[in-house]
């Protein structure tokens, strides 16, 4: 049912309410204009633009040919420049722009003259091998400060950077390499990782054996291990750091210029790499960063993501570094050496400002407050979350526990497609917990039915965006015709997200999660059809149906349905054969892409046009079926359906 002309009207005064509880006069200032129309959006967001430094000004904030966005044209500048060289100047140049926290407790400070140094000299050990302006290189290393530094070095070359997850498999690796045809990679010998060591060069050697773009690897030494070096293609990083200069003069860029891709999982096999180009890109990132959690210039502020993904890379980077920010980046896990790690972290480094995923949350609910006690968490004052919908209560536990019931949670919600936050609070709003509450200022976001019209409080929809907004990702890398499809054919004239949510009665979204097939697992995104694919590669799988469902810690878990080949190993143990095709899921994708339970089954319950009914899978998978015979699609029978099952593992 669409919204009557009165009711639209009364949920914009809604908003308008929630814009006036602001304590901030800036946010609110432009948080009313959330109400207003297009140019004056276009305006908020030339005037944020105006916070970076631009070698050239646009002579337009956006031109728009739906759906190719072209923002702050002619605009001329550098990431690299912004997040570093435009601090020099200031005494921030002596401010700690990088706290390195490695798992083992030794730790390493960056002032940003001295990220500067870095960034310079790795960008020339970059461009004396090669690199240049418009060249992909892709990066696969653990979080170590290289990790920024290689970022910001490509960046200061105008070569769009390529990261990809250290936990991803040399397949899924392989498969980035490829795509983008990078010559050139930057990887590290190994990793730790709760006190293990990840051969993380083994991976690469792996990986490269079918990827021949590349020619040339650069290893930065971390675990200190034996690993094999490929005369002439492998260069240690140390070595080649020692003779680089410290002057390294960034490229002028074009505003649209590519700044990065970053490949996510969609809904069939391929993962897609996102292209995020420059202006807008910072624009979008820096921004949200100040405002959502209200930066201060003596803020210390720790992002929990990995460089692997989005937050990653514009709330653990860009949008900190632009804000002239002191990060705080740890190396390891949670639990490592013991499960009160971070607040250790915490206390440590005095963070103020702490980000992090719900499936984090809960694991520390479970662990219990017991790990709390022995920590000062008073400096925190603001908390946010973001990757996954957060229940109420993880909600009320962080915000009890960890904020100390002071600290406002900015529950974020985004996409590694739109760059940057788009639907959240700001501090002061009023908080509900498990609501992200509203669009960000300048972002037009809404809640529609399949034709586009806008639902009622309580009711269902899907979240769109309806204007183009800075950071938005410009195409599909190779594939701009996947992109048309994918993003703005759904719901035509919009851009479509792929979640669902509501609005609650006071306009406050709620996100109720992904609505294509795509499995969150904490936090991460998995397509289920990159995972059937590659479970129907192994010899024995005749047939497989991935759905995800609930799990108490991970948001979501993969479970996989398997149909086997006839006459495969009848007598075999199913058992093991089910933990043999995790393991293969594990080898091909990564550890993140793991199957919680896989089904070996006799048949998958289809329509009669041959479709998986997906419906059932996750009845069975969350233990729904137990005692029901009724009748279902296509004349299914439950009890049937289970019979079939042979073995769950
Ligand atoms: C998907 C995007 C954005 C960086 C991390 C994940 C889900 C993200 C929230 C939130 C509910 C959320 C959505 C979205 N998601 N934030 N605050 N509340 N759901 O990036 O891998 O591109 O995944 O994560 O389903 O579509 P991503």
């Amino acid at each position: 049912m669409a919204l009557t002309e009165q009711e639209r009207n009364e949920y914009k005064q809604k908003i308008t309410n929630i814009a006036n509880s602001f304590q901030s006069k800036k946010a609110n200032d432009h948080l009313r204009s959330r109400t207003e129309e297009a140019e004056g959006r276009l305006e908020f967001w030339q005037e944020r633009a105006s916070t970076l430094s631009w070698f050239q000004k646009w002579d337009q904030v956006l031109e728009w040919s739906y759906p190719d966005a072209r923002w702050f044209v002619n605009g001329k500048l550098n990431a690299s420049y912004n997040c570093l060289d435009r601090h020099l100047d200031s005494w921030k140049k002596n401010k700690p722009a990088l706290i390195f926290e490695g798992e083992k407790g030794d730790h390493k400070v960056y002032t940003y003259k001295e990220l500067h140094a870095e960034v310079n000299k790795f960008a020339n050990v970059l461009k004396s091998r090669g690199v240049h302006k418009g060249e992909i290189v892709t990066i696969y290393m653990p979080m170590i400060p290289e990790a920024i530094i290689a970022m910001l070095a490509c960046a200061r070359l105008g070569a769009p950077h390529n990261v990809v997850f250290g936990g991803f498999s040399p397949e899924a690796l392989r498969e980035r390499i490829n795509d983008t045809k990078s010559r050139f990679l930057i990887t590290c010998d190994g990793a730790y990782r709760r006190g293990n060591l990840l051969r993380v060069k083994e991976n690469v050697c792996a990986a490269l054996k079918e990827a021949d773009s590349v020619e040339k690897v650069f290893i930065v030494k971390r675990a200190n291990i034996d690993i094999e070096i490929i005369g002439g293609r492998d260069i240690w990083y140390h070595e080649a750091m020692e003779e680089a200069g410290e002057d390294c003069p960034p490229e002028i860029m074009d505003s649209e210029d590519m700044l990065f891709v970053l490949y996510t999982s969609g809904s069939t096999g391929k993962p897609k790499g996102i292209v995020h180009t420059t202006g807008g890109y910072l624009t979008g990132a820096s921004t949200t960063l100040e405002y959502v959690f209200n930066m201060k210039q003596d803020d210390v502020y720790w992002c929990t993501a990995d460089v692997g993904w989005i937050t990653g890379h514009s709330y653990l980077v860009y949008g900190p570094l632009l804000n002239g920010a002191t990060i705080v980046m740890y190396e390891g896990a949670p639990d490592y050496p013991s499960k009160d790690r971070y607040w250790e972290i915490v206390q440590k480094h005095g963070v103020t400002i702490l980000y992090t995923a719900p499936t984090a949350i809960r694991t520390f609910m479970k662990w219990g407050v017991s790990y709390l006690e022995k920590w000062d968490l008073s400096s925190l004052r603001i908390l946010g979350t973001v990757g996954e919908p957060i229940n109420p209560e993880a909600w009320n536990w962080f915000h009890k526990n960890i904020g100390g019931g002071r600290c406002p949670i900015m529950d974020t919600w985004w996409q590694t497609e739109t760059g940057m936050i788009m639907i959240s609070p700001l501090p002061g709003t009023n908080l509900k917990p498990g609501s992200c509450v509203a669009p960000f200022p300048g972002i037009k976001a809404e809640i529609v039915d399949k034709s586009g019209q806008p639902v009622a409080p309580g009711e269902k929809g899907f979240i769109v965006i309806t204007e183009p907004w800075p950071s938005m990702l410009r195409t599909i890398y190779n594939d701009h015709e996947r992109f048309k499809q994918t993003y703005w054919n759904t719901i035509p004239g919009v851009y479509y997200a792929g979640d669902g949510a509501k609005y609650d009665e006071d306009g406050y979204f709620w996100v109720l999660g992904r609505v294509d097939d795509v499995i969150n697992v904490s936090g991460h995104r998995i397509g289920t059809a990159e995972v059937e694919n590659i479970l129907i590669e192994h010899p024995v799988v005749a047939e497989a149906a991935c759905i995800g469902k609930n799990h108490e810690i991970k948001g979501q878990a993969i479970v996989a349905f398997v149909t086997l080949r006839e006459g495969v190993c009848p007598d075999s143990d199913l058992v093991e054969l089910a933990e043999e095709l995790k393991k293969h899921i594990v080898l091909r994708i990564g550890a993140i892409a793991r199957p919680e339970d896989i089904y070996l089954t006799k048949e998958l319950p289809k329509t009669r046009s041959g479709k998986i009914i997906r419906r059932i899978l996750r009845d069975i998978a969350e233990g729904r079926m137990i005692g029901d015979t009724t009748t279902l699609d296509d004349g299914f029978n439950l009890e049937e359906v289970m019979k079939n099952i042979l073995v769950s593992s």
